[in-house]
């Protein structure tokens, strides 16, 4: 009997937290994204009691078919929520719980049909391959070795804190001033190899080879250089030393 009380609790317990997703983005979203997350421009929204309240109401794009992708990648990289209007969002310490998160991708990918979020396999993928799409679409912001660079009025990050569903993500969203790339132009397949790159360049994999650091594959030739230039120098004190001695 006490035992059927609880199963009844956590059932209920449990499709309250599923139905909490409109109650939290009414919470920490709708002053941006309105109340239904169809979007606001920074116009009080709700009438009566609302229009009397002095409410502070940002602007936001509508939400409506950004699908469990966009949530996905705004709230578990702390982009959302934002803190105030006219700033580039940022990856930031969580706010919400994994529960309200959760509640909120849900909440979020029902308000329109719009793309699940990615599952990519970038073990599939190919590091070489990787790095020359990578120099093509990304390095120009991101910088050959995914560190981050520099673009006007905005910063692109750098993509050690990115998993590879984020890549996946972002790839595809195109955050803030960033392009959006389609399918078309950057397959699932060509993801999967940018997506190893990028994971080969925050952790090179040095087994049996020689240690670079973070550096990546493309400063090899360089250290190469490096390592001719001081067996040459070597030398040259070899030689030195005989003339003088
Ligand atoms: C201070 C205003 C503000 C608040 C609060 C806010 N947002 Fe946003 N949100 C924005 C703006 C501005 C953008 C556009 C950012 C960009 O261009 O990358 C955005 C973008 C998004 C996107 C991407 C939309 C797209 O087209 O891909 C999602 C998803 C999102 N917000 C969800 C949320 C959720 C969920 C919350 C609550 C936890 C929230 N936001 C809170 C202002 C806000
Ligand atoms: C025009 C410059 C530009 C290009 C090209 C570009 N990005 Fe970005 N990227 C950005 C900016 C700016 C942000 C930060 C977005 C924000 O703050 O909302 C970003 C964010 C990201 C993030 C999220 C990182 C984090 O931890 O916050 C990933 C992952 C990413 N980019 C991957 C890529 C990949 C992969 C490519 C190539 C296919 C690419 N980007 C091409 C400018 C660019």
């Amino acid at each position: 009997m006490r035992l059927v009380v609880v199963i009844a609790a956590l059932t209920l317990a449990g499709s309250a937290a599923a139905a909490d997703g409109k109650q939290v983005f009414g919470r920490y979203c709708a002053s941006c994204h309105g109340p239904d997350g169809a979007g606001s421009t920074g116009q009080r929204y709700g009438g009566g009691a609302a229009r009397n309240q002095s409410v502070q109401t940002g602007m936001g794009p509508s939400l409506h078919g950004v699908g469990a992708l966009a949530a996905d990648f705004y709230l578990r990289t702390g982009y959302m929520p934002l803190k105030r209007n006219g700033i580039q969002p940022r990856r930031s310490r969580l706010l919400l719980s994994s529960a309200q998160i959760d509640a909120l991708v849900r909440y979020v990918s029902s308000l329109g049909k719009g793309p699940a979020v990615p599952r990519p396999h970038p073990e599939r993928g190919n590091v070489s391959e990787g790095m020359v799409l990578f120099r093509s679409h990304c390095a120009g912001c991101h910088q050959i070795v995914a560190e981050g660079g520099y673009v006007t009025n905005a910063v692109p990050p750098a993509l050690g804190d990115a998993t590879p569903t984020q890549i996946a993500e972002a790839v595809r969203i195109g955050p803030y001033v960033m392009p959006k790339f389609s399918a078309k132009a950057i397959s699932d397949e060509q993801l999967d190899s940018i997506i190893r790159y990028v994971e080969y360049a925050n952790h090179p994999d040095n087994r049996g080879g020689w240690s670079l650091g973070n550096i990546g594959p493309v400063p090899e030739g360089l250290v190469s250089w490096f390592i001719a230039g001081s067996a040459l120098l070597g030398v040259c004190l070899v030689i030195g030393k005989r003339l003088h001695g």
